[in-house]
């Protein structure tokens, strides 16, 4: 029970790794806020965590909109009187190369995988200023390295990385107790991947999934309670001293 009387709030939390977060942070004695546009999935979550014996609750936020994220934090203060843990995991993937890629699927990609941090992280950082908690910035390994058919996720990812250390460096300049930290997710199999892969041309989405699979080291995806896992030991006080810092789990993707 590495986070009990904590208040978690995760997006994108009705799917995939931010689901896997929910459950796991639930287990673990956290209250968690899924936080989803995917209502019905965000409910249903919810609802199975609190007949497990677990504490969540259900707000639709969409990231991007950042008067919904004042609705969901007055919400969370007024009903839980505290912010703890807050994971900025939404995120969405257009796949394209520079060449093929519109600057509306640009913008879309930024605009939720990069903004929404921003104003996510600077809200979090208000509401927790004074008692402290732990910001958990989900970039990506392209965050760190390039990727040819995914130009407008590298960039989005890339600042997330950066940004989550200069949010880091001010918060620990400033005297406050709330660590910021970026989790960097290799392939993961979720919704997300399976729908980039489907909504490309057969011929690069076969030699997109050849190519990532043939360089992985440990020879296969990652499950997203793997990932959930590392979102743990961040969120908890075993990473009392982790701030401002990379947390990558690849399989050994990027060791090459
Ligand atoms: N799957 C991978 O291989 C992988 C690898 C590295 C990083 N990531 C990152 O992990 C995070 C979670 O990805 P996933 O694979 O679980 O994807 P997913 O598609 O399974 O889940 C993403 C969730 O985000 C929600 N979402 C999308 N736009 C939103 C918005 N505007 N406001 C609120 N919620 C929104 C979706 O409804 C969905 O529930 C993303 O940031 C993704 O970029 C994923």
């Amino acid at each position: 029970m590495r986070l009990t009387n904590k208040i978690a709030l995760i997006t994108g939390g009705a799917s995939g790794i931010g689901e896997a977060m929910c459950l796991r942070f639930a287990q673990e004695g956290a209250t968690v806020i899924v936080a989803d546009i995917a209502k019905e999935q965000g409910l249903t979550l919810a609802q199975n965590i609190n007949q497990q014996g677990g504490k969540a609750l259900f707000i639709k936020l969409d990231v991007s909109q950042q008067s919904q994220w004042q609705v969901a934090i007055n919400q969370i203060v007024k009903q839980y009187g505290q912010l703890d843990i807050l994971v900025n995991n939404a995120g969405i993937a257009i796949p394209g190369t520079v060449e093929d890629c519109t600057l509306a699927d640009w913008q879309r990609t930024q605009l939720v995988n990069s903004d929404a941090v921003f104003i996510g992280t600077q809200i979090a950082i208000k509401t927790m200023k004074a008692a402290g908690g732990s910001i958990i910035n989900v970039s990506s390994i392209e965050g760190i390295i390039g990727e040819p058919k995914a130009a407008a996720y590298n960039a989005s990812k890339g600042a997330v990385r950066i940004f989550s250390k200069s949010a880091a460096l001010h918060c620990a300049q400033s005297g406050y107790n709330i660590r910021v930290n970026s989790l960097h997710p290799g392939y993961v199999a979720t919704p997300l991947i399976a729908n980039a892969v489907a909504s490309m041309p057969e011929s690069d989405a076969l030699e997109f999934q050849q190519r990532v699979l043939a360089n992985i080291p440990m020879a296969r995806m990652a499950q997203s309670s793997e990932i959930a896992s590392a979102a743990l030991f961040l969120a908890s006080d075993d990473a009392s001293y982790m701030t401002g810092s990379e947390l990558i789990i690849d399989g050994g993707y990027t060791a090459h």
